[in-house]
């Protein structure tokens, strides 16, 4: 089977990880990279061997398929372009930060009937699936309350403050799984936010929310941009189910292995990898990612995780937004074609 030509638009954290992730895959050949920064581009492509385009146009002229992972608002048009040129479209969550603009690249990718996939990550974090196997046969019972938690450090929630928002960059990862793991939409939320270490950037420094959804269950969802860069403090993503018959917890904070070095402890991440770990190759959730996108391609089959359940977690990421500005509980209102 011939290779698929892979290109990646946003050399950033992510686009330089899916780069190399491209690189190394034997069904991939990274072709092509765009950036706004040139230079970085140029940078990226010598280090990947992969051509650094002057635009977004003469990327898609020599791809099958595009990851896009520029900055959040920056996601439309260069899905839109890829859509009309019939590229597949691989693009990191969230899809938008409005659910006007998911409609039309959604609509955009039926229409042109390329593979769409968005990539909430935690679908192929095997905890995350073994708890929503675990809900899908019944083995807690009924679900009636869930929890959920994940934060990054201060030098991150800068960096991503001048762009983003702390519900939209870590919050919307646990509202996909979430609703993917009770089976049933989240239809309200009642959210407030502490604003301290990155009021001068306008963010909110952390979020706790209320989530109800359409089944009568509740959950808790807890988000921070400000974790203090001390020794020895880890991030402490979780989730908790709670239901009629059982519980489950998930717990990614237990990473399962310390290294303890004369200038300070090191807890290497298993799964989210950000380099080569596994025998001079990346591993992890990423790498699963990519190789399901690429399978979909090749196999003609339905991504794990399609561009209108990423547009119902952005529909819920607005009423949270709303919720923060009005101090009161808001409706989720869907959007639909
Ligand atoms: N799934 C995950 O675990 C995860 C983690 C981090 C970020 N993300 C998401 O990935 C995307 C990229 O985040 P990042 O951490 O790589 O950010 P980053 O700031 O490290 O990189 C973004 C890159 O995009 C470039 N860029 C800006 N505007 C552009 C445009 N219009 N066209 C092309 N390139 C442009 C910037 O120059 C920069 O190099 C975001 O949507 C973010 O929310 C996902």
């Amino acid at each position: 089977m011939n290779k698929i030509r892979a290109g990646v638009i946003g050399v950033g954290l992510m686009g330089r990880l899916y780069g190399r992730l491209l690189k190394e895959l034997p069904q991939a050949e990274l072709t092509a990279v765009f950036d706004v920064d040139a230079e970085l581009a140029a940078r990226v492509g010598t280090e990947l061997g992969a051509k650094a385009c002057a635009s977004v146009e003469d990327l898609l002229n020599q791809v099958d398929a595009v990851f896009v992972c520029s900055p959040d608002r920056a996601h439309l048009e260069p899905v839109l372009a890829a859509a009309a040129a019939g590229k597949h479209v691989f693009v990191e969550k969230p899809l938008a930060t409005r659910s006007e603009e998911g409609l039309q690249m959604v609509e955009a990718a039926d229409k042109a009937g390329i593979v769409f996939m968005v990539g909430h990550v935690l679908r192929f974090d095997p905890r995350y699936i073994h708890a929503r196997n675990a809900v899908a046969e019944g083995d807690v019972g009924e679900v009636v309350h869930m929890f959920a938690r994940r934060n990054t450090y201060i030098d991150q929630g800068r960096h991503y403050a001048s762009w983003t928002t702390v519900p939209w960059f870590l919050g919307i990862h646990d509202i996909d799984v979430l609703m993917w793991i009770c089976g049933s939409p989240i239809v309200s939320v009642y959210a407030r936010g502490a604003r301290k270490l990155l009021a001068a950037k306008g963010a909110d420094d952390s979020v706790l929310a209320v989530l109800t959804f359409a089944n009568g269950a509740i959950a808790g969802l807890e988000v921070s941009f400000v974790l203090p860069l001390v020794q020895g403090n880890r991030q402490s993503p979780l989730l908790e189910v709670v239901g009629s018959e059982g519980m489950i917890h998930v717990m990614p904070y237990l990473r399962g292995i310390t290294i303890h070095k004369a200038d300070g402890l090191v807890e290497p991440d298993p799964l989210y990898n950000m380099g080569p770990v596994m025998h001079g190759q990346i591993a992890g959730v990423y790498k699963e990612e990519t190789v399901h996108f690429l399978r979909c391609i090749q196999e003609g089959i339905t991504p794990a995780v399609t561009g209108r359940d990423a547009l119902l977690a952005v529909t819920v990421v607005e009423a949270l937004e709303r919720s923060l500005a009005s101090g009161r509980e808001e409706k989720v209102v869907a959007i639909t074609s």
